[in-house]
């Protein structure tokens, strides 16, 4: 397992208990949904593992190691692992700086270099984005344009772990299909083990193999995502995929791609 938590709990700061007694686990270069309503603990968990919300009680493990001792050790090396792309993409750039100075602030704070020449705008071709964009601000790119410049970002350390926190909600229709065709890609070549949460089972059936589903801050069922869904246990479930099903299950999605050929990208290697 590269991911692993047991008996996860976390309480914000604020005094809401987010999660309770979580298990959770991850294979190498699996792609792993997590669906559940809003507020059940989705961002709280994808943001706990990718250490950004450090005092948990149970144990969260990334390569067998726990997290926050990986925090309080090495936490650039942890961060590099572990990306991840956050709910809103709008939110998740400064907007004060031009976005070539925010494609390179994971390299200068995680790997402590600047970027190669043409190392910026070839990260950028792999989103499918014109290095032109580079000059720009965020607020002069559109929602799809940030979300894949939020992948690139992302993307620039090699992390050996992508999260992806609702990557395609705040979307059009027409760019959401994009970003997916663009997440099942970059797992494809990359061969990263990629976790994404959504409420939307639709999105999750389309990347996902395996899924969990959370509420209220609890796992309440979790498998393969074809089985999952052809026969789920919970009413919970069950709930959610009706309301999935009226959006988009029956537009031809196919759940589950299978065996996808797992091709590297040149000079990317995963790390751990
Ligand atoms: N920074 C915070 N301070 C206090 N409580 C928080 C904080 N962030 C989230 N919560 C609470 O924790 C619970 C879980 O929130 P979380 O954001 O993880 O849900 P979610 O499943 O991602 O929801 P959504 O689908 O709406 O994004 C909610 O009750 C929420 O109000
Ligand atoms: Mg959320």
């Amino acid at each position: 397992m590269i991911v692993e938590a047991r008996g996860l709990g976390f309480t914000h700061r604020a005094g809401t208990a987010a999660l309770s007694d979580v298990g959770f686990a991850v294979e190498r270069g699996q792609t792993v949904g997590i669906v559940g309503e809003s507020g059940s603990g989705k961002s709280t968990l994808v943001r706990l593992l990718c250490g950004l919300l450090p005092g948990y009680t149970g144990s969260a493990t990334y390569a067998g190691r726990e997290i926050g001792d990986w925090l309080r050790e090495d936490a650039r090396e942890f961060r590099s692992r572990n990306q991840l792309v956050f709910q809103s993409p709008s939110g998740s750039f400064d907007p004060r700086l031009r976005l070539a100075t925010s494609l390179a602030e994971p390299l200068r704070s995680l790997a402590r270099r600047k970027p190669e020449p043409g190392e910026l705008e070839t990260q950028l071709g792999e989103v499918g984005l014109s290095a032109e964009l580079l000059s720009r601000y965020p607020h002069e790119l559109s929602g799809g344009q940030l979300q894949r410049m939020a992948l690139a970002r992302a993307l620039v350390v090699n992390p050996a772990v992508l999260y992806a926190d609702e990557p395609t909600s705040a979307l059009d229709v027409s760019v959401q299909a994009q970003v997916l065709n663009l997440l099942m890609d970059i797992q494809d070549r990359l061969g990263a083990t990629l976790i994404v949460v959504s409420h939307d089972l639709a999105v999750v059936a389309r990347l996902c193999e395996y899924v969990f589903v959370l509420r209220a801050g609890s796992v309440v069922e979790h498998g393969e995502t074809t089985a999952l869904l052809r026969s789920p246990a919970s009413p919970y479930t069950r709930a959610l995929i009706t309301a999935a099903e009226s959006v988009a299950l029956d537009r031809g999605v196919s759940p589950v791609r299978g065996g996808a050929a797992r091709r590297t990208i040149r000079g990317w290697r995963p790390h751990g």
